[in-house]
């Protein structure tokens, strides 16, 4: 559990809030690239930590993020006119460059100066890995930038989406450090069905132990392992990354999906706060071998998010609205849950705890053991950057970390063995 005050200090993230700040030191991801592909195409409305903001690509293909509200009387600039190297308001025409700086007044002499005055807040940005990314931190401490892996595979071997959920930030990044959960929230009730995702019954992983989580913190966050004793006396050992401040590295067996057996394929979340009771997440899996990935896999279909389980706007067709469109009878026979997908039965446990939980309520086991670490982390880098210190993972020193899912040896320590797969 944690004390009203430290739950406060975790989960508050607008600007000039401790952990707002402290996030605002890593760079942030703000919308797909896919959102703004083409030079001077529609602007997309982007809303991080509370900051209302505007995202387009310019004619020049850089990409600006600014203010979504225009200096002169305040309209929204996704409503402008994406045109010449600036977004234009469409009310009285001014013009911003990708910098914030206005460049042009339609309702101004041509002589003005008066344009020079005016600027818009604007962040810098870095498209890259299918995704653009912000630095709204201060200027001198940009960090560097965001080279996981998955960012840096050819585009055919990488798939990212991104959907909204409807809680705050921490609540859906501690699921994601949740090893505990993955063969009971997601384990099917037979093993011939057909559901989309979920562990077979039979399977391993599901036959396993309930897990020992041991956690080997790093200068980035963390790696950890989830560590269940087999029927036979095998020891099957699941490990993930914990990236600060919201990136989760995790292995994937995509071989009952059809995925060539023993192919490398890691996939993982980012958990971004939209405002404190809303963030998007961002979804992102790869392979680092030669053979590009079917659509299936970048899609994740299995897991939920095939073509027609997202409406628009980003939002899971089966959401809070309608209760996850749960089956009780599917429930009864088939699924644990009754939800159609892993992810939606993620985020459906996440988002019924309500859109902040109140964790001076909890119980915790020792198989929470990597959630506790990570807001111990989390709550010591919000002091270090209080105190006008660097918050860690902002230096190149995680770019290569991975995650797999082995057995080992029973005698076998699970950081000696894989250590040379999970950090190469
Ligand atoms: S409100 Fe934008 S130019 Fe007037
Ligand atoms: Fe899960």
């Amino acid at each position: 559990m944690l004390t009203h005050a430290d739950n406060e200090l975790l989960v508050r993230t607008n600007a000039g809030t401790p952990m707002g700040e402290t996030l605002r030191r890593y760079w942030i991801p703000a919308c797909l690239s896919s959102e703004v592909a083409e030079p001077d195409g529609p602007p997309v409305r982007v809303k991080l930590m509370g900051e209302d903001l505007v995202a387009f690509r310019d004619t020049s293909g850089r990409v600006g993020l600014i203010d979504e509200f225009c200096a002169h009387r305040r309209t929204s600039l996704w409503l402008g006119r994406n045109e010449e190297c600036g977004l234009r308001c469409v009310y009285h025409g001014w013009k911003y460059d990708v910098d914030g700086n206005c460049v042009d007044m339609m309702n101004e002499p041509a002589e003005s100066k008066l344009k020079a005055d005016v600027k818009l807040k604007a962040y810098p940005t870095v498209d890259m890995g299918g995704v653009i990314w912000a630095y709204m931190g201060p200027k001198d401490k940009q960090p560097a930038e965001p080279r996981f892996e998955w960012t840096q595979v050819p585009e055919d071997r990488r798939g990212v989406s991104k959907n909204v959920q409807e809680c705050n930030w921490l609540q859906a990044l501690e699921a994601g450090v949740d090893t505990a959960h993955v063969p009971i929230l997601h384990r099917l009730l037979t093993s011939d069905s057909k559901r989309r995702g979920g562990y077979n019954p039979n399977s391993e992983f599901a036959k396993g132990s309930a897990p020992v989580v041991e956690v080997d913190v790093t200068d980035y966050g963390y790696r950890y392992a989830g560590i269940r004793i087999l029927p036979g006396e095998r020891k099957f050992v699941r490990t993930y990354q914990y990236v600060m401040p919201f990136h989760q590295i995790r292995p994937e067996d995509m071989t009952p999906y059809g995925g060539p057996p023993g192919r490398p394929f890691i996939s993982g979340h980012m958990w971004v706060p939209t405002d404190d009771e809303n963030c998007m997440v961002y979804n992102w899996a790869y392979t680092f071998d030669e053979t590009p990935l079917t659509e299936w896999e970048a899609l994740e279909t299995s897991l939920g998010r095939g073509p027609g389980d997202l409406d628009d706007n980003f939002l899971n067709v089966r959401n809070k609205s309608n209760g996850y469109m749960i089956d009780r009878e599917v429930q009864k026979t088939e699924t644990f849950t009754g939800i159609e997908g892993v992810n939606n039965q993620d985020q459906a446990a996440q988002e019924m705890m309500g859109p902040i939980v109140d964790r001076s309520k909890e119980f915790l086991t020792a198989s929470d053991l990597a959630i506790v670490q990570m807001r111990r982390l989390l709550i010591q880098a919000v002091r270090t950057v209080s105190d006008g210190g660097d918050p860690p993972a902002i230096a190149d020193n995680y770019y290569m970390a991975r995650a797999v899912d082995r057995f080992i040896g029973m005698e076998d320590n699970w950081l000696e063995v894989l250590l040379p797969e999970i950090n190469p």
